[in-house]
Parts: C-alpha cells; sequence; structure tokens
C-alpha cells in the first residue's frame, strides 16, 4: 500500500492518519482493483469473483483491532489487549467466520455514521458501502437527486421511525405526521410515539390514488403542529403510488418535512422519475429503502437517502447506540459480485418481465371469469378480481401448492392498529369495489416463476371456482 492510498483510507474512514497506519501493520496484501475502488468509491461495471470478494473483506477486517488472526504473534505474544467491556470478541469460530472478523459493528453511540477509532477496516467499509450504494442508486436507479445516504441495520419501517425521531428532535413542539393512507403495517407503525393523522385516499377506476384535497385540508386543520407528511412510492395494488411530486410541493409551501416510504421503489426507474421531480418542485427531506428488496440481500437493512448531508447527519446522531454492520457487509458483498452491469440486468429483466406479465396475467383471469385490475399507476404489484364467496380459501390453496406471495384481499374485513381503526383493511381505502388477488413481479423474479405461478394459478382458478359452485348449490 502507498502513501496515497494510506491517505485516502484516512479520509474516507474520516480517521486520523496513526489510526490507519496501526491498522495497516496487520494487512497482508494489495491488490490493483481494490486501489482502484478505494480511490474511485464507484461500483466496478462488472462484478469480481467471490475469491476477491473475500480478499478485501479479510483484508479490511485486519485493519480492525481485536482481529483474531493479529491477536497472536511469534506464537505466544499477544498483540492487542483489550481492556474494554466491549472488545470485539467473537466466541464462535463459524460466527468469525460468517463476519469476516469485522466484530466491532459501526458508528459510535452518539452517531452511527461517525468512524470507529477501533475499527479501522469496518469504519471504511462502512463509508464504502454507502459510496458504493450512492453510485448504483444514481447511475442505475436514476435517483440522481439523492445525494447522501445512510445504510442502517434497520428494516424500512425503523429506518422511517428513525428519520421521524430526528425531524421531531428538530422541531419538538410538533408532533403529527400527515399519512396518506396506505394498509402496511411497518408505515404506520413508524408513526407511533408521533400523532398519526391517516390521510384518507381516492379512487380513480381501479385505481386507490392519494387524496390532494384531503391532504391540502389536514394540514389547513393541523397546521403548525405537523411535523411532516408520508408519502409512498411501492405498494400492493389496487393503492398506487402517491403524487409524490404534488406533496412535495404542498410542504414546501407549508415548510413540513417530507418523507418518503420508497421500500421497494429503487427498482422502478418511474418511481426515481417521480421523485427526482418531487425534488425539483418542491420538499423531499428523506426517502427510505429496503436493502432486501432492492438489492437482493438477506432482510435486515435500510438505506435512507437524501438530497441534504445535514438531514444524514441528523439521522445518524439520532440512532442509539452502535450498529450491527452484518447488513452492510451483505451489501458490500453483493453489490460487489453483482458490478454495475450485472445489477442493471436485474433491473432490464424485471422491465422486460413486466411487458408480458399483466396481459398474462389478464388471460388467465378471464378465462375464469374474472378480470385484471387496470393499475397503470403501479408497475410492480397487479391484481385480478375475485368474485364470490369465501374468497380468502384461494390464498391457502395457492400456498399449498407452492406459490407464496400472493394476497388475498376480501371486501369489508377491518382492521385495528394502536387506536386506528382501518375499514376495509388491505385495500387502503374505506371501500372497494372488489374482493381480489395480488402478485408481485419484482426485482429478482425469474420468467420461470411467471411461467409456473401462471399455471398454478390457472389449475387453481379452476379447482377454486368449481368448488364455489358446488358450495352454492348446496
Ligand atoms: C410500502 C411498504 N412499506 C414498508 C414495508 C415493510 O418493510 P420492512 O419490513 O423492511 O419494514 C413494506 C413491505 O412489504 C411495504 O410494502
Amino acid at each position: 500500500m502507498d502513501d496515497a492510498f494510506l491517505q485516502q483510507l484516512t479520509s474516507l474512514g474520516g480517521l486520523t492518519r496513526t489510526q490507519v497506519n496501526v491498522g495497516h501493520s496487520n494487512a497482508l496484501a494489495a491488490h490493483k482493483d481494490f486501489k482502484s475502488l478505494i480511490i474511485h468509491r464507484r461500483l466496478p461495471d462488472h462484478g469480481w469473483t467471490d475469491a476477491q470478494i473475500q480478499l478485501l473483506l479479510h483484508l479490511l477486517s485486519l485493519l480492525d483491532t481485536n482481529h483474531p488472526q493479529a491477536l497472536q504473534q511469534q506464537n505466544t505474544t499477544t498483540r492487542w489487549v483489550g481492556m474494554g467491556e466491549r472488545e470485539g470478541r467473537v466466541y464462535s469460530s463459524l460466527v468469525q467466520q460468517r463476519c469476516y472478523g469485522l466484530s466491532h459493528g459501526m458508528g459510535r453511540s452518539g452517531d452511527i455514521g461517525e468512524a470507529q477509532p477501533k475499527a479501522a477496516g469496518s469504519s471504511v467499509l462502512v463509508q464504502l458501502t454507502t459510496k458504493l450504494v450512492m453510485d448504483v442508486i444514481q447511475r442505475a436507479c436514476g435517483l440522481t437527486s439523492m445525494k447522501h445516504a445512510l445504510a442502517v441495520p434497520l428494516c424500512t419501517g425503523m429506518s422511517l421511525q428513525l428519520v421521524l425521531q430526528s425531524m421531531q428532535l428538530e422541531r419538538p413542539h410538533k408532533r403529527k405526521v400527515l399519512w396518506s393512507r396506505i394498509d402496511q403495517k411497518s408505515g404506520f407503525k413508524s408513526m407511533m410515539g408521533l400523532e398519526c393523522i391517516v390521510v384518507p385516499t381516492k379512487m380513480e377506476g381501479d385505481q386507490v390514488i392519494t387524496n390532494l384535497e384531503a391532504l391540502q385540508a389536514a394540514l389547513e386543520e393541523h397546521g403548525d403542529e405537523v411535523l411532516a407528511i408520508m408519502t409512498t412510492t411501492s405498494c400492493f395494488v389496487p393503492r398506487v403510488r402517491d403524487q409524490v411530486d404534488e406533496v412535495a410541493k404542498l410542504c414546501q409551501e407549508h415548510d413540513v418535512f417530507h418523507v418518503i416510504n420508497n421500500a421497494y421503489g429503487l427498482q422502478c426507474p418511474t418511481v426515481s422519475k417521480l421523485i427526482n421531480r418531487g425534488c425539483t418542485l418542491g420538499r423531499v427531506d428523506a426517502v427510505i429503502s429496503s436493502m432486501d428488496k432492492n438489492f437482493l440481500v438477506p432482510v435486515g437493512g435500510a438505506i435512507i437517502l437524501s438530497p441534504h448531508a445535514e438531514r444524514i447527519q441528523r439521522t445518524g446522531k439520532a440512532y442509539a447506540g452502535r450498529a450491527s454492520s452484518a447488513p452492510l457487509v451483505d451489501l458490500f458483498s453483493t453489490l460487489l459480485s453483482m458490478g454495475l452491469h450485472g445489477y442493471q440486468g436485474l433491473l432490464a429483466e424485471r422491465q422486460r418481465l413486466i411487458e408480458t406479465f399483466p396481459t398474462r396475467l389478464n388471460e388467465v383471469a378471464e378465462k375464469h371469469g374474472e378480470r385484471l385490475l387496470v393499475t397503470p399507476l403501479n408497475s410492480i404489484s397487479y391484481g385480478i378480481t375475485l368474485s364470490g364467496s369465501n374468497v380468502s380459501r384461494l390464498g391457502a390453496m395457492l400456498f399449498s401448492r407452492c406459490v407464496s406471495g400472493t394476497r388475498v384481499v376480501p371486501r369489508g374485513s377491518t382492521k385495528t392498529i394502536g387506536s386506528h381503526t382501518f375499514e376495509n383493511f388491505g385495500s387502503s381505502t374505506d371501500e372497494f369495489h372488489t374482493a381480489y388477488l395480488t402478485a408481485a413481479c419484482a426485482l429478482g423474479c425469474t420468467e420461470n416463476e411467471v411461467d409456473e405461478f401462471l399455471k398454478r394459478l390457472d389449475k387453481t382458478l379452476k379447482e377454486f371456482k368449481k368448488k364455489q359452485s358446488t358450495s352454492s348449490e348446496n
């Protein structure tokens, strides 16, 4: 490692040169791809091999103190002596292997975004992962309005909560969040502790859309007490993405924060364009996206994005404690394994599948006297009507044929979450004209899965309709 490289590590990790030098004494080797990655901080066009990724992870972990391979020297001498209560000790070698020896986590108790002095390698890994994901979000997803990111080991819902908490710390007298209704529990639960005002949606054909007039009225009614508006861009039909651009204008006019739940919206270019437009026309403070849904890693992380560095810094400071870096290690490894072209390929494959998916779904539905819900403003989730009685049974029948992820929503079910009761829960509106089934054509879904799903749906609907007619005859 030459001097310029060490200097880059120092600034990237937010460390002192001495800290990096100490870590560097543990390092075993260097590679030109590693050097290029550290210097340019952009995702390589082509994915790396597992061996390359593992080598880099091991190299980075050697920069941390207390690394098991760095503890014993000359057979007996212990190099690092850990005298704190948290010294990155890991008992199981299986666990050591799983985390590549990166056991210090990320951040400091006062700020998840801060460098950890005991962990030069982990600190670099966190910063590098953030740069790589930001690069992919801009160059592959087209979400160019977002300039700053914080990758956190929290699900989407908890990340929304963290962002709101940071906003509340800034404006302590404001406690109300206006929420354009979307029947997904995590979003709603993220506002517990604050006062959520559920703003009703409205119908447009089969689509459940943002009710801008109701939002405007709620802003006027609750005035100075409103902290933020929360909108959603990815959801199950019949709900479609919120009119984020129009809401952004309202937020600007009324000086309230605008938080966007973009759980799995990164895979959808129209959603990215809509958010960019919102940033140009009005106000967007934070966008929260799931790591697993958008980047195919195990559940456990989210990416908080913002056009403003200050929002990200404040959010990092609101995180209580040090955090696990495991979801970031997964994201880092996955991004390097995909490369930019690999990820673009996945996005393109999804776009290819959605060109025919709705038509093919409609064909199956029509064979059984049903039809596709017409929801052009949702290009991830699709639905078909379900007529007759006992529709919930269809979901169980599909599951027993090894089809997961579909949702059957009967009419008129009521659900209470916290102190709020939602009428007709599932459809994001008090009244929807039909029961229905949804299926998502999401990132990572293969053509083979689509073919199999449509075949099994066809068979299951046939059997289901037969059961329906038999029970109506009896
Ligand atoms: C709109 C929306 N928000 C949030 C979530 C939940 O994400 P998480 O489990 O990461 O909190 C989902 C899950 O499907 C969702 O559809």
